[in-house]
This record gives C-alpha cells, sequence and structure tokens, in this order.
C-alpha cells in the first residue's frame, strides 16, 4: 500500500492537474464541469467533494475497473514490479476456480452461438431480431444486453459445441443440453444473457416466442458453481456505474423491464428476476447505494405480501420507495408507450416511502376490524424495529403513529420492546457462534450506567455552602448524536492506531484501547462503538491495523467514515485554493503532532462521559428530592461532588473551563 501512489493509479484514468499540494480532476463517479475530484499525495487518498467518493488505490481501482479486492491488489503489485505471494491453494481450491473458469468458457460460447443464431442467420433475423425490434429494441441496446436466439432444432449448439472441442460434460454441467447429453436446452426461444457483477456470462433465460399458456414463458440455467440466483441480480453489470453516479437503484419485475428502461436511458435499474429480494442481492445493491426504489406492476396482486417481504431491505438499513405504476402498465409498456422521460417524472411524482405506503395499505383493508388493526400496528412495529438508525425510526414512529391514529409513546414502547428481543436473539446467536461474534448487527441500546457508583469513603461530606439550585434544567442523557469526543477517539485509531507512541512503547491503538476499556460498551453512536470494539478485539487478537483496515472495511459505513476522518483536515483547503489560488502553508502536520492530539483527544472523551454522568445524577438528585428521600437525596449530592471534582480535574487538564451550573 505504501509503493501504490494514488495519485499514479488515478492518473492511469483520470486526467489529473496539479493545484497547491493535491491534484485535481473531473471526477470519473459522477458526472461534472468543474473538477471537485481530489488527490491527495501526502495521505495517499483520493476524495471528490462534489459526489463524496474517496478511498486508496485499491477502492479506486474496485470502484472505477470494477475489480475485487484481490484483483486490485494484483493490478498494483503487476504495476510496481512487486512479486505477490499467494497462499498456496488447495488441490480442492483450485480444481474449483478451475471448474468456474471452464463453466465461464461454456457459457461464453454459448451467447456466441445464441447472437450469431440472432444476427447471421436468415430465420434468427425474420423470427427472433424482428421480435426485439417490435418490441421496441434498438440493435445496440439488443448487443449491449447479450440477447439472442435458440432456434427450435434438436441439437445445433451441441453439436457446434463439439465441433468446437467443448466437453459435453460441461454443457450438461451449466445446462445448456439435457442431462442425457442428446438435445440443446434452449430450443424455440429468444434468449436472454444473465452476467455476473463483472460481465462474465453466469446463465441464461429462454423466452418463449409463443403465446401458448401451456408453454413456460421462461426457462433458465440451473444453479451451477458460477450461478447462484439468490446472488445475482439481472442487469447489475449494466447497470452498476449509473447506480453509483446516482446513488440510486430501481428494481423492476422483469428481464423486458431492465433493458427497457435501460434503453430509454433509465440505467441505474435491475431485477430481481421474479423472486422476492434475498439478502445475497440486498447486499449486492447495498455495496452500490443505500437508495432503493421498487416499481411495482399496477395490478400485481402480490403487493402486500412482496411489501411484507421487505422488512430485510430495512435491516440493511436501506431507504427504500416503493413506486406503483397506473393500472395495465409494467414498466416496459410504460416506456414503450410513454418515454423514458415520462416515467421518470411519473416515478418523481409517485414514489412513496415503503413503511408509509405499508401502513396506508394494510390500514385500508383492515378498516373496521379492531382484530385485525392490531396485527396491523404489530406488522408495522416490526418493520420499524428492523431500522437500526434510531433517528430514522423516530421519524417513522412519528408519522405512523398519525396515520394509525395511536400515541406515539405506544408505538414507541412496542419498538423498544421488540428490539430488545431481537438484541437478544441475535446475541444468543451470537454466542452460538463465537467465530462470527463479531458480525452481530450494531447494538441499538443506548447508554446505561450503572445505577449504583462504587461506594465513596464516608468521610466526604458535603460543604455547608453548597446549595440545591432551585431548578435543574431537565436534558435528554444519550441525546448527543454527533458525539465528537467518541468520532475524535475512532479518527485517532483509524489514522494513527499503528503509530508507536515514543514514550509509552505502545502503539497509539493500544494506548487509547488500554485508556477507555471501560467505556468501550457505552458509546453513544453504535457506528463508533463497533469500530472501537473491533479494534480492541484486533488487538486482543495480537493482530495490527492501519488506515487501510478501514478504507477496504468489508461494511460500507466504516468505509465512508473512514475516508471522510482520513480526508477531513484537507476538506478546507481545496476552497481556500480556488478563493485565494495559495495553499496553506504553515498548517502544522497532523501526522507530527498525534502523540499529544491523541491525549488531549482521551481527555476531552472522558470530560464528556463524566459530564453526561453528572448530567444524570443530577436528574437523580432532582427525583429523589422530588419524592421527598432525604437519604436518597444526600447519596446522589455525595455522588455529585466527587463527580464534579473528577470532572474538574479533567477539564483542567484539557484546559477548558467548565462554567459551573
Ligand atoms: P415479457 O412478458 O416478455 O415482457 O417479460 P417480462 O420480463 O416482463 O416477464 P414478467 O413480467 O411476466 O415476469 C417477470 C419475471 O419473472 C421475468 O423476467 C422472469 O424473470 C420471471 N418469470 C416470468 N415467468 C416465468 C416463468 O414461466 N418461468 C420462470 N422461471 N421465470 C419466469
Ligand atoms: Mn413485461
Amino acid at each position: 500500500m505504501e509503493a501504490a501512489r494514488v495519485e499514479e493509479v488515478v492518473a492511469d484514468f483520470v486526467t489529473l492537474k496539479r493545484r497547491g499540494v493535491n491534484l485535481i480532476g473531473l471526477c470519473p463517479f459522477h458526472n461534472e464541469r468543474t473538477p471537485s475530484f481530489n488527490v491527495n499525495p501526502a495521505r495517499n487518498i483520493f476524495k471528490c467533494f462534489g459526489c463524496g467518493k474517496g478511498g486508496d488505490s485499491v477502492t479506486f481501482l474496485r470502484e472505477h475497473e470494477n475489480m475485487s479486492y484481490v484483483e486490485a491488489l494484483r493490478w498494483l503489485a503487476n504495476k510496481y514490479n512487486i512479486e505477490l505471494e499467494e497462499v498456496e491453494q488447495t488441490p480442492e481450491q483450485l480444481a474449483e476456480i478451475q471448474l468456474a473458469e471452464s463453466l465461464y468458457i461454456v457459457n461464453e460460447f454459448g451467447l456466441q452461438h445464441f447472437q450469431h443464431q440472432l444476427f447471421e442467420t436468415d430465420e434468427g433475423k425474420s423470427v427472433a431480431l424482428s421480435y426485439f425490434k417490435n418490441r421496441g429494441l434498438r440493435e445496440e441496446t439488443i448487443r449491449t444486453f447479450g440477447l439472442g436466439y435458440a432456434p427450435d432444432q434438436r441439437d445445433l449448439l451441441l453439436v457446434s459445441a463439439r465441433a468446437n472441442g467443448h466437453d459435453p460434460e460441461l454443457l450438461k454441467k451449466v445446462g445448456l443440453c439435457s442431462q442425457d447429453g442428446s438435445r440443446d436446452f434452449f430450443r424455440a426461444r429468444v434468449m436472454f444473457t444473465i452476467h455476473n457483477l463483472s460481465g462474465k456470462v453466469a446463465a441464461f433465460a429462454g423466452r418463449t416466442m409463443s403465446s401458448d399458456k401451456k408453454i413456460p414463458k421462461y426457462i433458465n440455467s440451473p444453479e451451477t458453481e458460477i450461478y447462484v440466483k439468490n446472488k445475482i441480480l439481472y442487469g447489475a453489470h449494466q447497470a452498476k456505474r449509473a447506480i453509483r453516479q446516482q446513488d440510486e437503484c430501481i428494481l423492476v419485475e422483469g428481464y423486458m423491464d431492465v433493458i427497457a428502461l435501460y434503453q430509454e436511458g433509465i440505467q441505474n435499474v435491475v431485477a430481481s428476476s421474479g423472486t422476492s429480494l434475498t439478502e445475497g442481492q440486498l447486499q449486492l445493491i447495498k455495496r452500490n447505494t443505500n437508495n432503493l426504489k421498487i416499481l411495482y406492476d399496477g395490478d400485481s396482486a402480490g403487493i402486500k405480501a412482496a411489501l411484507r417481504g421487505l422488512d430485510l431491505a430495512l435491516e440493511q438499513n436501506l431507504n427504500v420507495k416503493i413506486c406503483l405504476l397506473p393500472d395495465g402498465h409494467d414498466p416496459d409498456s410504460y416506456v414503450q408507450e410513454f418515454s423514458g422521460e415520462e416515467l421518470t417524472q411519473y416515478i418523481e411524482a409517485n414514489s412513496k416511502d415503503f413503511i408509509l405506503l405499508k401502513t396506508e395499505l394494510l390500514l385500508e383493508e383492515t378498516k373496521n376490524d379492531p382484530a385485525k388493526r392490531t396485527g396491523l400496528i404489530k406488522d408495522i412495529v416490526a418493520s420499524i424495529a428492523k431500522i437500526p438508525d434510531p433517528i430514522k425510526r423516530s421519524v417513522y414512529l412519528r408519522e405512523c403513529s398519525a396515520l394509525l391514529e395511536v400515541p406515539e409513546d405506544i408505538l414507541v414502547s412496542e419498538t423498544n420492546k421488540l428490539i430488545n428481543t431481537n438484541l437478544r436473539k441475535s446475541e444468543e446467536k451470537a454466542a452460538r457462534r463465537p467465530e462470527a461474534a463479531s458480525d452481530s448487527p450494531p447494538s441499538f441500546q443506548g447508554t446505561e450506567w450503572p445505577t449504583e457508583l462504587p461506594p465513596m469513603s464516608s468521610d466526604t461530606e458535603l460543604p455547608p455552602e453548597q446549595q440545591w439550585p432551585e431548578h435543574i434544567e431537565q436534558r435528554p442523557v444519550a441525546g448527543h448524536i454527533e458525539a465528537f469526543q467518541e468520532k475524535d477517539i475512532i479518527r485517532m485509531l483509524v489514522l494513527y492506531g499503528d503509530k508507536m507512541l515514543e514514550q509509552e512503547q505502545v502503539t497509539v491503538a493500544q494506548y487509547i484501547l488500554a485508556d477507555i476499556e471501560e467505556s468501550l460498551d457505552s458509546f453513544d453512536n453504535p457506528l463508533y462503538g463497533r469500530i472501537a470494539a473491533e479494534c480492541r478485539d484486533m488487538i486482543v487478537n495480537g493482530q495490527t491495523f492501519d488506515q487501510h483496515h478501514f478504507i477496504q472495511h468489508d461494511s460500507s459505513d466504516v468505509c465512508e467514515l473512514a475516508i471522510n476522518l482520513i480526508a477531513t483536515p484537507w476538506e478546507f483547503s481545496p476552497n481556500w485554493e480556488e478563493m485565494w489560488s495559495y495553499p496553506l502553508q504553515n498548517q502544522k502536520m497532523p501526522e507530527l503532532n498525534f502523540d499529544l492530539d491523541m491525549k488531549q483527544a482521551l481527555l476531552r472523551f472522558k470530560l464528556h462521559k463524566v459530564m453526561k454522568m453528572c448530567e444524570m445524577n443530577l436528574n437523580r438528585v432532582k427525583k429523589a428530592s422530588q419524592d421527598g428521600d432525604d437519604a436518597e437525596m444526600m447519596r446522589y449530592m455525595k455522588i455529585q461532588q466527587k463527580l464534579n471534582e473528577t470532572r474538574n480535574e479533567i477539564a483542567a487538564r484539557v484546559g477548558t473551563v467548565v462554567l459551573p451550573k
């Protein structure tokens, strides 16, 4: 990663110009006319201030060139003449890779064959090409999606495959011929190619051109090592770039819908191919965007059932919107009758938030039926409880409370009950699978403080002059959503976690985590808490990590946070430079200052926690005073005094003055 200079890697694909210490260019991830794409050689990262994309050389290759992590490393190793030591593969692994490769090769042959039949034969042209053209497709589109034709002949493909030296066993395996090896599988059908994400041919679907209801409309290749249905989305390869650029994925039902919309300029579109969305498919989407918009046919009977299946998307923290098309239309027929632009306008005007739509639809269904109504409320609450983001949850609870005419606090408490149940279940599950404990979902729980502080020596008397203030400000205790102090800790871990502290002879990460170990479970912000806990686990396991670990993290919210933390110190400079054409020169390099920086961050973090404890304890004092429980009140006031002392001591060290309340 040190050898891989981000400015050199990016420059292989994007024209960059020097501007001060950075390089800038037109962002390849979104459309722009004035450059906001920055490459920072000192930090070895890139970041676009227009669309927010950022990362290191590996991120760039993965996103821009569609490479896998390993492919990106190979590419870099090759560019910088670094020999990669690959772990020797077991014979089984090798066999698996070779099998997959050979399956792709046979499928590629299949594609060539179907395309040849479509474009180069008289029958193909008159029967199939005209079918596609009648359905409004242009030749360019037909080629982009690898459409083809399988004539009504017994073994046309088989014969040609054999003549070209392909192994009949492999043809059977990918389902291009019958299991006895005597007939082609796809006959008298127009062909759709199903690509995997990187564009290799994973499978085919054949559509009959007959309207005979007894013939199945579509037949598909069987599942194989290279075609795992619930992990493939039709059109994802072609749509990938547009999904990222528009930060939204449109989901439709059919192959033809994807192709027709793509041709009409709506290119961020994929299909789940008739089945309900699976977790694997959602993850595929999630890697590219958090915004999912689903188009359902106007007369789609199963709409309510479909909505029930969408909680899975909420769990992934996707924002889900639904658009119902006018009666009798599917996306394909809509763009054929009107246009892509009109569909875009229609979608714009008619998309509804999934949870609100679900509430409305079910409400209609359960009108005047209190028993059903209860079920509906439970159903909605179950959906909301799946949302990991507490802010989002509270917004929905408010809106649904109005729609359902149920008091908000009842919905809130029902949701919390469910969250706790879910949490317990997932914890039990994690406990049963210790090796997978790290991918349990983020904790939903807010900060919880022990109800009792350690006992204090009895000689700590309250000074008589300490008066109890008349009115105590009542503030929410866990309401510090932004949690700056926590963010700062995470920033230190990400930026300097692997750096050695000269005096202490431990790494920054070791120092920080040892220092705040007891607060690790009480982070306000679940994401920060998750990262801190992960760092602790790595250190406990003797693993080291640097910023690359976070930039290439499996979960995208961590990647995003990491790149923002790393990019933050120079977020000002592009504007600054644009305004004054003068780069900052006297800025202190934070790299040289991390020791002090970190210790300050730790103190601020502790100060924040102590102040929260102060606040919380003050509320206890107040309550005891209201209840007239003098003994209890005295006890809490002693605690308060101790807390105030600690607070003042830390504050003094931070150099912050804490104003007495
Ligand atoms: P057209 O009727 O040509 O417009 O195709 P479509 O893609 O719009 O199909 P439709 O809306 O009827 O169905 C949506 C999707 O469900 C299809 O794209 C297929 O993935 C799947 N599907 C539909 N019918 C069948 C079938 O008979 N068998 C299988 N395996 N899948 C089907
Ligand atoms: Mn259709």
